[in-house]
């Protein structure tokens, strides 16, 4: 196949039909350049500079024009980013990014607080956000069994909701969220991380409560709401050979039943040693396999000494502060600094092996400053999973990720 070839398809591919339901805006792409420049007044001196290298035809130095033709590269946001409250890191997101997710603000809790009340307000502001930069609109996340109020599985009395009075609930959220963004928000990671680690189904409440269909349900719920999105499961740790295989074999069976899902999310909350290349590898090839797009949803890269032996991302796990497990508080060594590019140009690499397949890979978060990781699953940690630093200062991470792009795809990039 030639590569060209492989760019248009990619291109066609993400033209949003109801069998391949991405939906790029080309002619806001067309003038991104000129957006760019404006919001690289804000972005700072590293980002000036990296504007004018791309304008004078050298390789692209912002993430999305690296990948441009590959894949789209996203981060999730928060209010004072999306706002623009966060003037600078707002600015730093649209010259770096084509893609965002939600990091908090659609999740049960805080767009559904009581049984009659939606908060809409910062979701609005979130998919204007994307709207108005011409981004890829991830919405995060219907079914959890985190994050979601006790009064979801409980009837007025405080006794468990019967299967068919849940089913209505979930039906009546998704009909409200989904639909309220129906044509905006283009992909919705449906069902969250339902797995146990041995890849068994997890003893959710909505388990329990509905039985395994529940899954099924979710995702046909959301395709009634909103035909044209994106439909995903997503979940952490699907590189270990067990999960990985529970994960396969879900939706093996949900493809059987004719369940409209379009793609699996590898969260991709990683370490320095694990997951392995081959591993990602091999977990990608997979889903491939089974005509899932796959989706790097939530990646970023711990430095800091391991608190666990699993790998888990599990947000319940709560571990004591120690001096000891937090070495860096100062800054980052510059042995370390350059081990963590080389991982983050590695990964890269191996996402971009698989063009086509992989559609998109979210960072989660901006920059150090406000990851999730300073405060997981050690509270008060300096963190340095991604690749800004706390002044949004590109790190030599990001340099390694942009080499690490595919040339032939970098050089395209005007086509987009
Ligand atoms: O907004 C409140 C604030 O009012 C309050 O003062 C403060 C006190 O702790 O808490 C704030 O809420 C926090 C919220 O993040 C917003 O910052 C919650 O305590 C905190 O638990 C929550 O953590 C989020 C976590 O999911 C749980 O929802 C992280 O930011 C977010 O990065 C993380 O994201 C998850 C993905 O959704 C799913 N995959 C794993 C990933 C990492 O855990």
């Amino acid at each position: 196949m030639s590569w060209l070839n492989g760019a248009k398809r990619s291109l066609l591919r993400r033209t949003r039909t109801p069998e391949s339901p991405f939906r790029p805006d080309i002619s806001g792409r067309r003038n991104q350049v000129a957006k760019t420049g404006t919001a690289l007044k804000l972005a700072g001196v590293a980002g000036l500079m990296a504007f004018q290298v791309a304008m004078s035809g050298q390789a692209p130095t912002s993430l999305k024009d690296a990948y441009q033709g590959c894949f789209l590269v996203g981060a999730a946001l928060n209010p004072a980013q999306f706002s623009g409250k966060d003037a600078r890191e707002a600015a730093l997101v649209k010259a770096q990014f084509n893609s965002i997710s939600p990091e908090n603000i659609l999740k049960w809790e805080v767009v559904h607080p009581k049984p009659d009340t939606y908060n809409f307000a910062l979701a609005d502001q979130y998919v204007d956000f994307g709207l108005k930069n011409h981004m890829f609109i991830i919405g995060h996340t219907l079914v959890w069994h985190s994050q979601t109020p006790k009064w979801v599985f409980e009837d007025e009395q405080g006794n468990p909701l019967s299967r068919t009075s849940l089913l209505k609930r979930l039906h009546d959220h998704i009909q409200t969220v989904v639909g309220r963004y129906k044509g905006k928000v283009n992909a919705w990671d449906v069902v969250n991380e339902a797995l146990n680690e041995d890849g068994t189904l997890r003893q959710s409440p909505w388990m329990k409560i509905i039985g395994e269909d529940y899954i099924e349900k979710a995702f046909e719920y959301v395709h009634e709401a909103d035909p044209q999105a994106q439909l995903n499961y997503n979940d952490y740790s699907l590189e270990n050979d067990a999960k990985r295989k529970g994960a396969l074999k879900l939706v093996e069976a949900l493809k059987a039943k004719g369940v409209p899902i379009n793609g699996v999310g590898l969260q991709d909350h990683v370490h320095m040693d694990w997951p392995t290349l081959n591993e990602i590898d091999t977990t990608i090839s997979e889903f491939g396999k089974l005509g899932m797009k796959v989706m790097i949803t939530e990646l970023d890269v711990d430095v800091l000494p391991q608190v666990t032996s699993s790998q888990t991302a599990d947000v319940s796990l709560n571990v004591a502060a120690d001096p000891k497990l937090n070495p860096y508080p100062n800054g980052l060594p510059d042995s370390v600094q350059q081990a963590l590019a080389k991982r983050y140009g590695d990964l890269f690499a191996t996402y971009a092996k698989h063009c086509g397949v992989v559609t998109r890979v979210t960072l989660w978060g901006v920059t150090d400053k406000n990851s999730w990781k300073n405060d997981w699953p050690v509270k008060g940690r300096t963190s340095y999973p991604l690749l800004f630093d706390r002044s949004g200062q590109p790190k030599p991470a990001f340099n390694a990720v942009i080499e690490a792009a595919p040339k032939k795809v970098s050089s395209i990039s005007g086509l987009f």
